[in-house]
């Protein structure tokens, strides 16, 4: 069942080429340079009137859900914004006509984005689910959506449904974009970058052995800070999720921005710092951040592009992901996280598929 690996989790790390490829099957348009998400229902005339984008979800999901924002805004320029989805439920949220709301949940049946969901209905939103579940509650109570086609996802940490979740997210971008002022040729050129995704993939996952390799050189640290920008933030929070998850090193990811505002105070020896440092806007500045954290003494771990000797001489160690654009790069880089994270668990000797406290949906408030 476990179709030779020694966890679900690692089945379903290497299963991501697939489900991604699922995922976004039928879906890219590369001849018109967009995205067909025939689920969601929108009109053209629709695609140019909603003001916003809010997205609501809850751990792995949220974290996916923030690339969403960055890329409607950087895609479409239309107002994104994500929100927890209990928070967003409590607040008496501001929310309407004018909004697209998209519930992101693998399970489809997470109790506070279900409550998300019937909140938005109620104040008069547009709500789509992104989910993976088919027939699941949010999917059901949505109306509208898109699902995800990953596959059955076992793991209590979530790995495959966060990276097509993403791939999904840019394509309902890159549909908003398109209807609105994006040029044919420039979503041709997003179009092209996402259909390069499950190779990309694959070429991580061949780094599989490297990866341990590095991983053995941080099973003894109790604490662990992720730090990236820009699109590679929420990045930053899903390989701090996955760590706290599965090997029980507390971890913190901030914006690398952030680090000086307070938390460069918790900088020792002992104190190792994964940087997210593949090409992107501000990647100098992330170089800068980790000279601090360097001569703080604190250990390095780059997530770099591979070849990029600039990225490399500024880190201790270095995991290396193929060259893509930096919205890409968010898939690309997590799979890299995702591996580490499994492998200071195991060298740790967690029980990677039963994490303590942890259950696979989170079907109360
Ligand atoms: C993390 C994880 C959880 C879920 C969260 C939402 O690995 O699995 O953080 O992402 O409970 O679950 P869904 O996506 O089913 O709504």
């Amino acid at each position: 069942e476990k179709g030779g690996y020694e966890h679900y989790m690692l089945k379903e790390i290497f299963e991501q080429p697939e489900a991604i490829r699922n995922a976004i099957r039928g879906r890219v348009d590369v001849e018109r340079g967009t995205a067909i998400l025939s689920g969601l229902g929108l009109s053209p005339r629709e695609l140019v009137e909603f003001q916003r984008l809010l997205i609501v979800g809850c751990g792995t999901s949220l974290n996916a859900g923030l690339v969403g924002e960055y890329a409607v805004e950087d895609f479409a320029a239309m107002l994104g914004e994500v929100e927890q989805a209990a928070e967003f439920r409590y607040r008496n949220p501001i929310v309407g006509s004018k909004d697209l709301v998209v519930a992101v949940s693998q399970s489809g049946e997470t109790a506070d984005t279900l409550a998300a969901v019937r909140e938005a209905i109620d104040k008069g939103a547009m709500v789509a689910g992104l989910v993976n579940v088919v027939g699941s509650t949010i999917a059901r109570e949505a109306g509208r959506g898109v699902y995800l086609h990953a596959g059955p996802e076992i793991s209590v940490a979530s790995t495959k449904a966060f990276t097509c979740q993403v791939a999904v997210l840019l394509l309902v971008a890159l549909k908003l974009a398109r209807g609105r002022r994006m040029s044919r040729e420039v979503g041709m050129g997003i179009a092209g970058e996402v259909l390069r995704v499950p190779e990309l993939v694959e070429k991580v996952l061949e780094s599989n052995a490297a990866i341990a390799d590095v991983a053995s050189h941080f099973v003894g640290y109790e604490h662990m800070f992720y730090i990236g920008r820009g699109y590679l933030f929420p990045v930053a929070l899903e390989g701090a999720l996955k760590i706290k998850e599965i090997s029980y090193i507390h971890a913190e990811a901030y914006n690398a921005a952030e680090l000086k505002h307070g938390p460069i105070a918790l900088l020792d020896e002992k104190m190792p710092v994964v940087a997210l440092l593949n090409r992107g806007p501000g990647q100098e500045k992330t170089v800068g951040n980790v000279e601090e954290c360097r001569a703080r003494k604190a250990p390095v771990l780059g997530v770099i592009t591979e070849g990029d000797a600039e990225a490399k001489a500024a880190c201790d160690r270095v995991i290396e992901v193929p060259e893509c654009s930096h919205y890409i790069a968010t898939i690309v880089s997590t799979v890299a996280l995702q591996l580490f994270a499994y492998h200071v668990a195991r060298l740790r000797g967690c029980a990677i598929d039963q994490p303590r406290n942890l259950a696979k949906s989170v079907t109360v408030e």
